[in-house]
């Protein structure tokens, strides 16, 4: 990096706190395809061995990176005022104590989802966020990272919705494919987390259906199941759900089965709108069909990005909030949005727990 003269001296710093499967696997890639936005100063882990493992992924565009492990470890990021932002990739048990503390230290954060392990720990979470004292020029912005909003995909879909007239009906349908060789399958955390893959996967699935239809989840009546005991409980879901705007729908989710299927369909008056997760000219992302009135049906396909879009969007924040102390950060990466995801889905089982019994889902103002 001789004298950095390739112009990144200037750019935003952050430091990854985390360094699993995740932060190795997406984190890593997705900054690596921005440096020419953020430079990552620091990766932290509870170890030294994890964190210097993975900082060696990460030196061939990040060769000034440093490792942070242990409690003086994030002291010294909260410390350090050439950092901007801290993404915060860790145990969903952990990740929101630890935002607020960096939060609280004046970074701006972005959390992994799911947001929170409870809609009540989502709820002491943002009064507390909220009752910090101004003693910085800007308000952190506490971003949270679930990519589905930012996925062009349901982007471009949201936009279609208009078209298809009154929403008659809607199916989401999630067969998963959570078996022993995926990589998340033996992650200790999910294994001992409240609605276990159920939440921690659901949010995704949840965020993509209110960002389709535009109008929220209000109520649902679920039966869980706990079918595939090599997963935590429960690994099935029925639900049936109501929006704001009047229309119901079904949700019916397996964590793992033997055919993986992720769909959302709305059928209108006018037409019907589908997106379907599948891959195209060897790109995995997602299949948009339009029917519309005169019986054509539209097909396009978005390969993913919205892990790199998110992160983007979040770097554009840092230095607009920077700038202007009184910056609204995208709404689509807000941390009450992915909040809007767990109330549902914890709505979900907590009328499974009550046999179907018709339950409101939690509202976020
Ligand atoms: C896990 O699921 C994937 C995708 O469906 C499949 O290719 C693979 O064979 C499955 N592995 C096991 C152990 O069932
Ligand atoms: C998860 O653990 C099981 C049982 O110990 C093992 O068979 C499997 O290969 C492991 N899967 C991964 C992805 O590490």
């Amino acid at each position: 990096m001789a004298g950095d003269g390739d112009g990144r001296a200037g750019l935003p710093r952050i430091a990854v706190v985390g360094a699993g499967i995740f932060a190795r696997t997406q984190y890593i890639p997705r900054l690596r395809e921005i440096a020419h936005l953020v430079v990552l100063k620091a990766i932290w882990s509870r170890t030294q061995e994890s964190a210097k493992a993975a900082a060696e992924l990460a030196r061939d565009f990040a060769p000034e990176i440093e490792c942070k492990w242990g409690d003086a470890g994030l002291e010294e990021i909260m410390g350090d005022s050439s950092i901007m932002g801290v993404a915060v990739v860790l145990a969903g048990q952990v990740q929101v104590e630890l935002s607020l503390k960096m939060l609280k230290a004046g970074k701006h954060v972005i959390q992994e989802k799911p947001a929170s392990g409870s809609t009540t720990e989502a709820e002491t979470a943002l009064s507390i966020y909220n009752s910090f004292p101004n003693q910085f020029p800007y308000k952190p912005i506490w971003a949270l990272g679930e990519n589905y909003r930012f996925e062009p995909a349901f982007v471009e879909s949201s936009k279609l919705i208009k078209d298809i007239g009154d929403m008659m009906n809607i199916q989401v349908i999630i067969e998963g494919s959570m078996n022993s060789s995926n990589p998340y399958f033996n992650s200790s955390w999910r294994r001992n987390f409240v609605g276990g893959f159920i939440l921690d996967m659901g949010v995704h699935f949840i965020a993509g259906l209110r960002m389709l239809v535009g109008s929220e989840i209000t109520s649902v009546s679920s039966i869980s199941r706990h079918v595939d005991m090599s997963l935590p409980p429960p690994d099935n879901i029925c639900s049936l759900f109501q929006l704001e705007n009047g229309c119901a729908g079904v949700f019916v989710f397996a964590v793992n089965s033997r055919s993986p299927k992720i769909l959302w369909r709305v059928d209108g008056t006018k037409g019907t709108i589908q997106v379907e997760r599948g891959v195209d000219s060897g790109k995995h992302g997602y299949q948009v069909l339009f029917s519309g009135e005169n019986g054509q049906c539209q097909k396009t396909f978005y390969p993913f990005c919205g892990v790199n879009e998110e992160l983007k969007t979040f770097v554009q924040d840092m230095l607009a909030a920077s700038k202007d102390g009184d910056h609204k950060a995208e709404p689509r990466s807000s941390y009450v949005e992915g909040a809007r995801d767990v109330a549902v889905l914890e709505a979900m089982l907590e009328s499974s727990v009550k046999q179907g019994t018709p339950v409101q889902v939690k509202r976020f103002p």
